[in-house]
């Protein structure tokens, strides 16, 4: 069985034309105007397709076909939001390789033993609140609507705002906790978004862990004071404290930590950000991942000491807080080994890896077997206009798919016509 790649891409191409910036990458964030069109096309597909919809306190899609078999469900999808000027494949791929993998198996009149459920969450990057996963951080129960009151956007909507306003209600949020036995088992297609299976030029990459993460937020407070005529001595100067800041936490990556650790300044706020004035205050974001906790560890660690010498030594108020966490997580064997089983039936070289990236079937671990099929990024370019995966990758990775979910979810008689 093999899906139909030219209606999988038609669908491709009409969701990416769903982003405010054209000709520059694809930028569709959750609860947005480009969110909102996505979506009514995912709803009208799965329309077409009888399928059972739900969309959750928090902006889930998740959408079952064979609903009334009344038993856990094999779950596929991804995410469909994107960071700003980001990629076409980032997570969309997964998300309709799941609708084009229902619509095989309906159009076959594939028998079910149990249910497969399509997902698509909200917010898996973090574009609105600098909170990766937290769709799947919240279906997990891993946040509270308190929490969720607090948590905000840069111009300081809360959570709970911006998913009312998108017509969701989120003191709901209790009843759509997933539960244990829910769901049997959740695979995601994804693209590496490294260069590790283009170089080593395999098709499919089986992945058995997800790094662990967290992120900083850093403030730093000093004086603001006028550039041409305040001494050097007499400073207390936030951006040269940041900058020795980041300085170190690159060294310590690259040079204390461990050979997988990885850390990245990727946003940063300088206020009042003008030329000739000393600013008052600096805020930046450090983002730590290691698939060993032991890296991200090292380099908190040294962050910290590192931001109380400089605060010390520059007479600057710098305070520290963790705005994310994610363990690192290892997937299912069980999974896994149907995974690697099917590549061979199919005829894919495939290579067992690591994910660098973080994913939200990582936050669905604890409560189902998970795994994860990765597909080729050209050049290993991801979060940026660049991302690029072959159709015929694409497609490699849906007929894995489809066939390990042929395998889970269907009655014996079908597993037999792999
Ligand atoms: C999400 O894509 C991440 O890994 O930051
Ligand atoms: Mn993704
Ligand atoms: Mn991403």
């Amino acid at each position: 069985m093999e899906i139909n790649l030219g209606r999988l891409m038609k669908d491709f191409n009409n969701i990416i034309g769903f982003t405010s910036t054209p000709g520059n990458g694809c930028t569709r964030f959750s609860y947005s105007e480009e969110d909102q069109k996505a979506r009514e096309y995912l709803f009208a597909r799965m329309e077409e397709l009888g399928l059972d919809v739900k969309v959750d306190t928090i902006g889930n899609i998740r959408a079952t076909y064979g609903k009334e078999l009344n038993k856990p469900s094999i779950m596929i999808g991804s995410h469909h939001d994107t960071v700003k000027n980001g990629g076409k494949y980032d997570g969309l791929t997964g998300v309709l390789a799941a609708l084009e993998i229902i619509r095989v198996l309906k159009e076959e009149k594939a028998e079910l033993q149990q249910p497969i459920e399509l997902v698509s969450f909200a917010e898996e990057e973090g574009s609105n609140f600098g909170i990766t996963m937290l769709g799947s951080k919240v279906c997990a129960g891993k946040y509270g609507l308190e929490e969720l009151k607090k948590i905000q956007n840069p111009e300081g909507k809360s959570v709970c705002e911006a998913v009312k306003d998108f017509g969701l209600e989120i003191d709901q949020m209790e009843k759509d906790i997933l539960q244990k036995g829910e769901v049997d088992a959740m695979i995601e297609l994804h693209i590496e978004q490294g260069q590790i299976l283009e170089s080593q030029q395999k098709p499919i990459g089986i992945v058995q862990a997800i790094a662990g993460m967290r992120t900083y937020k850093v403030t730093i407070e000093g004086d603001s004071n006028h550039a041409g005529t305040t001494p050097m001595d007499l400073r207390s100067d936030p951006m040269a404290g940041a900058a020795e800041i980041i300085s170190h936490i690159r060294k310590t990556a690259k040079c204390d930590a461990l050979p997988t650790t990885v850390a990245t300044v990727g946003k940063i706020e300088c206020i009042p950000n003008i030329p000739n004035v000393i600013p008052h205050k600096v805020e930046f974001y450090v983002d730590i991942r290691d698939v060993e906790a032991k890296g991200v560890e090292i380099v908190s660690s040294k962050l910290a000491q590192k931001v109380k010498e400089v605060s010390e030594e520059y007479s600057l108020k710098s305070t520290i807080e963790l705005v994310g966490k994610s363990d690192t997580v290892k997937l299912s064997s069980r999974i896994i080994g149907q995974i690697e089983e099917t590549a061979i039936e199919q005829g894919f070289d495939y290579l067992k890896l690591n994910s660098g990236a973080v994913h939200d079937t990582a936050m669905l671990s604890g409560l189902t077997d998970i795994g994860m099929i990765f597909i080729p990024s050209k050049g290993g370019k991801s979060h940026c206009p660049e991302e690029y995966t072959s159709e015929k990758d694409i497609k490699a990775g849906c007929d894995v798919l489809l066939n390990v979910v042929r395998k889970l979810a269907c009655k014996k008689t079908e597993k037999q016509k792999i």
